[in-house]
């Protein structure tokens, strides 16, 4: 089984070094390496599933979480103010970049994650998630703050695509509304 104490505390080290981001991608890469491992190490962590009951590490430097979506699943589109690693470790994980230059989100780009693949998002990144499988997917996402209370984020309303502040229940609503849609 994977030692998320030993990835967590590995990842703390790595705030302390000059290029946190990419001292942590590598410690996603083994993480993920290891599916089985990884998976076993969440489900005995954690209970429930929304997005705070996945963590196993939140505090106001580093928020370390397992994100599993369903089938279809949809994020209203978001950004961080902070950055990110995520690593997916079974089924796919499809994210859309955007620029907010204009009055609404423009997409400027997109990546789908598979398993074993690694994205770093950058603090200014702006992004949506899919699972375009019809199975579930893993991932480990590592943020670089505290992603429940960071100030400042910002979510985009799916209807109006208005900017919102971020707030993690709605965030939750939203990707309830979209998913049903998908
Ligand atoms: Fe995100």
């Amino acid at each position: 089984m994977v030692d998320l104490d030993k990835f967590i505390a590995d990842c703390r080290a790595a705030l302390k070094t000059r290029d946190p981001a990419s001292v942590v991608e590598k410690l996603v890469q083994d993480v993920i390496a290891d599916p089985k491992g990884l998976d076993a190490a969440f489900a005995a962590r954690t209970r429930g599933n929304s997005l705070k009951d996945r963590m196993v590490c939140n505090d106001e430097e580093l928020t370390v979480l397992q994100v599993a979506t369903a089938p279809g699943l949809r994020s209203p589109i978001h950004n961080h103010c902070m950055w990110a690693v995520i690593g997916v470790y079974d089924g796919e994980e499809h994210n859309r970049f955007y620029s907010d230059a204009g009055p609404k989100p423009e997409q400027i780009g997109e990546q789908l994650l598979k398993v074993g693949d690694i994205c770093r998002l950058t603090a200014d990144t702006i992004h949506a998630i899919q699972n375009p499988l019809p199975t579930r997917s893993s991932a480990i996402h590592v943020y670089g703050g505290n992603l429940v209370t960071r100030e400042g984020r910002s979510m985009w309303n799916p209807r109006s695509l208005e900017r919102e502040d971020y707030e993690i229940e709605q965030l939750s609503r939203y990707t309830r509304e979209l998913s049903e849609l998908a």
